[in-house]
């Protein structure tokens, strides 16, 4: 009995990575295939750049002794961790592989996880998760519980200090939803990712509601109705360059710079067609994507949560090179106005932009908050209160465009002055007024008209008044909660400037542990 050569124990390495590449073996990685669905490790090496991932903990093993579970170990344990790059820029990642033990967390598996967020937060790298798992491991119990909540530990603790992305590549149920639901992005592919807490079977024995796990949790379900998903892709191509897209917008950590982007893009571009974009007329509807088109660099904007609350608008652009969060009321969808889900929306994007330092250029043209029953029910009081609370709080450069309407509470809701907007425009056809015309007038004039002997007239008389007085951008400029008067055409030279100016904005805020925000 000697010493093994170095030949034989090279040769025995081989052998333990082939097993760890391996992963749950040909029938089941043929299986994952015939879904349309990548492996663990294809999924990596489509996302980062080639040959840029160096793998970890590949021989990492469960050490569970219940229900025969001792007799099954797999080297890697059902995730595949490690880092590489994306545009040259360094990320932590982790890919569950549904071929081994259908990517179910056990305690190993969890710990693994733990480890990259972990280098990722040392490092101040962004973290991207690649989910495709049947959740907790049963037969792991406790431990895997244990090992999911560690993980939202990490997840919170790092929040607003690396960007998290979750990518959702195959089912995702009970609590294992909430990992995703702690990032800041949640990115699905179309008829591949499902999220839910409880599935259609325990739904249909507790409530009798019947429904597919499409329809329950599927990409289309989460980008439009539950507002839980930021991004839908047709398939895994398209999620992966949408993933290295945002990314390019965002710095690596909250004290790293975004990277700028040259263009050709003149910043004195003015573009006379804005004039006819945006009716005159308050009560025509129009596309805001096309103002926020022709205001940014080459017209490129990657929408954030495009299927979602469509009232308002929210996504990355270049405006002068620099990477910009926009927000914009859009008139095409309930005529703009703010409800639960557009306040929701919003209110994250803009905490999201304020961690990462990204200024935020808000477009307005909001008539007010939704009225009814449901949106008050629904909690509407508290969703404005986020947005009011979300530009209050942040102290990145804030450049506001009043394009059309600003009324009320709306009005002060969507980056206004006195929440702390560092340059304020508004175009010649703004209206800021606690309300519209037609409302204030009927009020204020509300004797006058019913005493008159022609009311109908008398009523749109006094609008006509009311409209000629208030209903412009001049009686908030004579206050100065409007810093300038723009002709459309100025809006992206003027955004241009502003950035400028305030690009090296400091706001001292008291010293605190935390904000309680409205939810
Ligand atoms: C252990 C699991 C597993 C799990 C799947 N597998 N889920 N093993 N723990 N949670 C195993 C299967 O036994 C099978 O092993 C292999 O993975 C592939 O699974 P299939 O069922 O053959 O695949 P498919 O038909 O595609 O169905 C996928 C699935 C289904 C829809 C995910 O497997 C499923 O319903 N699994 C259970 C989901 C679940 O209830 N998880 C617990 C949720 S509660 P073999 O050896 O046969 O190949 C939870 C709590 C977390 O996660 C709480 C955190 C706070």
């Amino acid at each position: 009995m000697g010493f093994r050569t170095i030949e034989e124990l090279c040769a025995d390495l081989e052998a333990k990575r082939r097993s760890s590449l391996a992963g749950g073996g040909e029938e089941a990685v043929s299986k994952q295939k015939s879904k349309g669905k990548g492996t663990a490790r294809e999924r990596i090496a489509a996302l980062l750049d080639p040959g840029s991932f160096v793998e970890l903990d590949e021989f990492v093993t469960h050490r569970c002794n219940n229900f025969g579970l001792e007799e099954r170990k797999i080297p890697g344990d059902g995730v595949v961790t490690g880092w590489g790059t994306i545009e040259g820029r360094k990320v932590f990642i982790y890919s569950q592989d549904f071929t081994v033990f259908g990517g179910s967390l056990g305690e190993k598996h969890a710990d693994k996880i733990c480890k990259v967020i972990d280098m990722a937060m040392q490092n101040g790298c962004p973290v991207i998760g690649i989910n495709d798992s049947g959740g907790a491991r049963i037969q792991e119990g406790t431990d895997a519980l244990n090992g999911y909540g560690k993980i939202f530990r990490r997840n919170t603790l790092a929040s607003g200090v690396i960007p998290q992305f979750s990518v959702i590549m195959g089912p995702t149920a009970g609590g294992a939803v909430y990992s995703p639901a702690l990032t800041d992005y949640i990115f699905m592919v179309d008829k591949e990712s499902v999220m839910h807490i409880t599935g259609p079977e325990v739904i249909r024995a507790v409530t009798g509601e019947s429904v597919t796990s499409e329809e329950l949790g599927g990409a289309a379900t989460h980008n439009t109705i539950t507002g839980d998903a930021h991004f839908c892709a047709k398939d895994e191509a398209e999620c992966f360059s949408q993933i290295r897209k945002v990314l390019s917008y965002l710095p690596l950590n909250n004290l790293d710079e975004a990277p700028l982007k040259a263009t050709n893009d003149d910043p004195q571009r003015a573009d006379i067609e804005l004039r006819g974009i945006v009716p005159v007329n308050p009560n025509k509807g129009y596309d805001v994507h096309e103002v926020i088109r022709r205001v940014v660099d080459d017209g490129e904007f990657v929408e954030v949560q495009a299927g979602f609350a469509k009232n308002i608008v929210t996504g990355y652009a270049h405006i002068g090179n620099r990477p910009v969060g926009i927000v914009a009321n859009n008139a095409d969808v309930m005529a703009g106005c703010l409800d639960i889900n557009a306040s929701d929306k919003a209110s994250r994007f803009v905490r999201h932009c304020d961690a990462f330092n990204i200024p935020i250029v808000t477009f307005v043209d909001v008539p007010g908050y939704l009225p009814g029953k449901e949106q008050e029910y629904g909690g509407i009081i508290r969703k404005g209160a986020k947005l009011l609370y979300a530009y209050s709080e942040a102290s990145v450069p804030l450049i506001t465009v009043i394009m059309r309407k600003a009324y009320g509470g709306a009005y002060l809701a969507m980056s206004s002055k006195s929440l702390g907007a560092d340059a304020v425009f508004a175009w010649p056809q703004a209206e800021i007024a606690v309300m519209g015309a037609e409302g204030a007038a009927s009020i204020v004039f509300k004797k006058e008209i019913e005493g008159d002997s022609d009311p109908s007239a008398k009523r749109l008389e006094k609008i006509d008044a009311y409209r000629e007085e208030f209903a412009n951008p001049y009686r908030a400029a004579e206050r100065g909660y409007v810093d300038r008067v723009i002709m459309p055409e100025e809006t992206r030279m003027v955004v241009c400037q502003a950035l400028d100016a305030m690009e090296s904005k400091r706001e001292e805020r008291p010293a605190k542990k935390h904000g309680v925000i409205p939810h």
